[in-house]
């Protein structure tokens, strides 16, 4: 969507993955403390999202959307002030329904009315989920929702949340500025392996202006080991994915706050060419050993060398997989030992990987390779 947002993935904090409903403003105002006290958001997580269960369960008698007295008692309003004076974003949710998915008040045929009481609130940002949406197709119902937020004059970031129905990477590149590709993740190995194969799928849809979204973040909410949310963090990165948060930001481990802080790997989600990266060559046992990668700006390659097998495994990278001379040399750096690991390899390039880990890396072709 030209709306001047989205030139690269957007990053943030969404509360849903680890709270659900519960939520209320003092846990805002302390996860907006805590972006910046972690140092998260001078590393680009801006955007603190509120998701479903912020409202009241009726419109007021003005029919406009009012938050839940008990749990936001200060409203909406004083909470952007309070983000946006520690120079972050706010973001809000509804649903393109009758109702949100918790049932509460959603805004199908309220469009314009629900977007002028955001913009009047001055949020930043808008998911738009997909719940009890009458039958009615994901393409008649989410384009009135951006006509309204355009028209509002604020520039507000329009997420689709539609579940991947009806391949929205096909429609959706003028509705909004990412749109999500599957079902929700769960903080599983599992769903986060296969909804990483489902968004690779769309990966020639994505660039600046809007993205394909597999779904926020699980690291450290628990159910996955420390290099299995580095395999969940590097993949996201590489396939230009939104980088949201999706834990308790005021209680992280060191090692969650070490895999989300990992600038190299932001700086690969965060790439001015805006390239989604995608699964490029298989191996082994039910292809569990994959060669995922992407161009970057400078004719550089982001590289990950994913072990999805129950045994660490060597994997390697051939120049040629990335439609590249086999003659050229390249250096490379590992991104998560923050180390040039080689200055001259040519052909290719492989390491050992543990079980349900990766490596990742970038490769940068000689100078001399571009002297005419
Ligand atoms: C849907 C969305 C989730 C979350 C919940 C909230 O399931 O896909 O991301 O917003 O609704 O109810
Ligand atoms: C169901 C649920 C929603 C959401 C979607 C995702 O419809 O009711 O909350 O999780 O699945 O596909």
């Amino acid at each position: 969507l030209s709306n001047g947002l989205a030139q690269t993935p957007q990053m943030g904090w969404n509360s849903w993955n680890f709270f659900a409903c519960n939520i209320n403003e003092t846990l805002i105002k302390e996860t907006a403390d805590a972006l910046i006290s972690s140092g998260l958001a001078d590393l680009g997580y801006n955007y603190v999202n509120i998701d479903d269960c912020w409202e009241a369960l009726t419109r007021d008698i003005k029919g406009q959307l009012v938050p839940d007295s008990k749990t936001f008692p200060s409203g909406i309003k004083a909470l952007a002030d309070y983000v946006h004076g520690k120079g972050l974003k706010l973001g809000i949710y509804s649903s393109a329904g009758v109702f949100t998915c918790q049932v509460r008040p959603a805004s199908l045929f309220h469009e314009n009315d629900d977007a002028a009481t955001w913009a009047s609130w001055g949020v930043d940002y808008l998911k738009y989920d997909n719940c009890f949406n009458l039958g009615i197709k994901p393409i008649d119902r989410y384009p009135p929702m951006r006509d309204a937020l355009n028209s509002t004059g604020r520039t507000i970031f329009y997420s689709l949340c539609e579940w991947g129905e009806d391949d929205p990477a096909l429609w959706a590149g003028n509705v909004g500025n990412s749109w999500r590709t599957t079902d929700d993740i769960t903080d599983t190995w599992e769903s986060m392996t296969s909804i990483a194969d489902l968004n690779d799928k769309w990966a020639a849809y994505a660039g600046p202006g809007g993205w394909n979204d597999p779904d926020m973040l699980e690291v450290g909410n628990g159910g996955m080991s420390y290099l299995e949310y580095r395999s969940h963090f590097s993949i996201w990165a590489l396939m230009k994915a939104p980088l949201l948060v999706g834990c308790d930001v005021r209680n992280m481990t060191k090692e969650t706050l070490e895999i989300l802080s990992n600038k190299e790997v932001i700086a690969v989600n965060q790439d001015p060419l805006g390239i989604q990266g995608r699964k490029v060559k298989v191996s082994g046992t039910d292809d569990c050993l994959q060669v995922w990668a992407g161009p970057l700006s400078g004719n550089r390659f982001a590289v990950v060398l994913w072990n999805r097998c129950s045994e660490a495994e060597t994997i390697q990278v051939s120049w040629d997989t990335l439609g590249l001379d086999s003659s050229i040399t390249l250096s490379i750096r590992d991104l998560w030992k923050h180390e040039d690991v080689v200055t001259d390899a040519v052909g290719s390039f492989g390491v050992a990987v543990d079980a349900h880990s990766c490596e990742m890396f970038i490769l940068t072709p000689k100078l001399s390779h571009f002297k005419i």
